[in-house]
């Protein structure tokens, strides 16, 4: 029998974390023949949701479902206790008018108790995916908390922005998403964020090949994927959910699934001078894996343009940092 897998989701009876829990507990994520131990985690008000959200887990009757755990944040040690994977989505979501930016004094404190409760009770080998905005500067407050944890286990997600910039490429091609790949999200899950359509490919071909309407890629196509989190926001009057969960869950398919050939994931992770980023700030950059290593992917062709967009976001992840000087150990 194989040991199940413990998954710990902050925030579990919000719009994402619900639209999370479901699918963690399916079998889709880790494979039908892994069991799923599920550790919900919510503020003390909202704990009798997580009943509710329990009966529902039961009645889906999911074979790989091996157990579900309910934990109050006050407690959250024991809400990490053994747990290989930790999906941080717990926090305020951002308003109409707001950048996301706007919510680091709110998010951010609440990411110190997580990173040393992640360090103090966690499995070795937790895997950490921070969601709550601004997801990128939260990570790296959580993981200066975990200095034990090492630093490649720690991501941010950029996924969302991933899987905008390929339904956007796709439908400019008039070509199925399943087409694009290759598709990297540079520094901040912010308006800064350089969705790379230098590196893209459709059916295989670079990007800038295929879509020949270049000041669509440098304008439109930049600007709809950096503003799409307001825009569905304006749109439905709260912030993006089952896509912001997809994404999520996207993110730890990613990581545990060897990348195709010629391809990559995109997240946020510690910058270790790759690609000319200062080292020591969580951003995103493409990533390839064998299921259990992750790396940076080789060979990206930064010209001059992506030069500007990159170290723009990435000026923008410093100053973030600066904002958070006191939360950083
Ligand atoms: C998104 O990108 O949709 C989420 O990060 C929510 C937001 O604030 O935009």
């Amino acid at each position: 029998m194989t040991a199940p897998i413990h998954v710990a989701v902050t925030g579990a009876a919000g719009q994402i974390g619900y639209a999370t829990l479901f699918r963690l507990a399916s079998g889709e994520i880790f494979g039908s023949h892994r069991p799923v131990v599920l550790h919900l985690i919510e503020v003390p008000p909202v704990m009798s949701a997580l009943d509710g959200i329990h009966m529902e887990l039961d009645d889906c009757a999911f074979p790989t479902l091996a157990g579900v755990q309910k934990h109050d944040s006050d407690h959250l040690e024991d809400g990490f206790r053994d747990c290989n994977f930790v999906i941080l989505v717990g926090s305020i979501p951002r308003k109409q008018g707001m950048e996301r930016a706007d919510l680091i004094r709110i998010n951010g404190p609440i990411f110190t108790n997580t990173g040393k409760a992640i360090q103090a009770a966690a499995a070795k080998d937790v895997r950490v995916v921070v969601v709550g905005n601004p997801c990128n500067t939260n990570c790296l407050i959580a993981m200066s908390h975990a200095p034990d944890v090492p630093r490649n286990q720690w991501f941010a997600m950029t996924r969302l922005d991933q899987n905008r910039a390929a339904a956007q490429l796709a439908h400019k091609a008039g070509r199925p998403v399943a087409a694009v790949s290759n598709v990297a999200i540079w520094g901040n899950h912010s308006a800064t964020q350089f969705p790379d359509f230098v590196n893209a490919k459709i059916d295989g071909k670079p990007v800038p090949e295929v879509i020949t309407d270049h000041a669509w890629l440098k304008g439109d196509f930049i600007s709809t994927v950096q503003q799409r989190g307001a825009a569905v926001i304006k749109a439905r009057g709260a912030s993006s959910a089952a896509s912001a969960a997809n994404a999520a869950l996207d993110t730890v398919k990613s990581i545990v699934t060897p990348t195709p050939a010629g391809s990559c994931f995109s997240a946020a992770v510690w910058s270790d001078g790759s690609y000319g980023i200062e080292p020591g700030l969580v951003t995103g950059l493409p990533l390839t894996t064998d299921g259990h290593n992750w790396r940076v992917a080789a060979g990206f062709k930064i010209d001059e343009f992506s030069r500007t967009q990159i170290d723009k976001t990435v000026a923008e992840l410093k100053q973030e940092r600066d904002t958070v000087k006191d939360l950083l150990p």
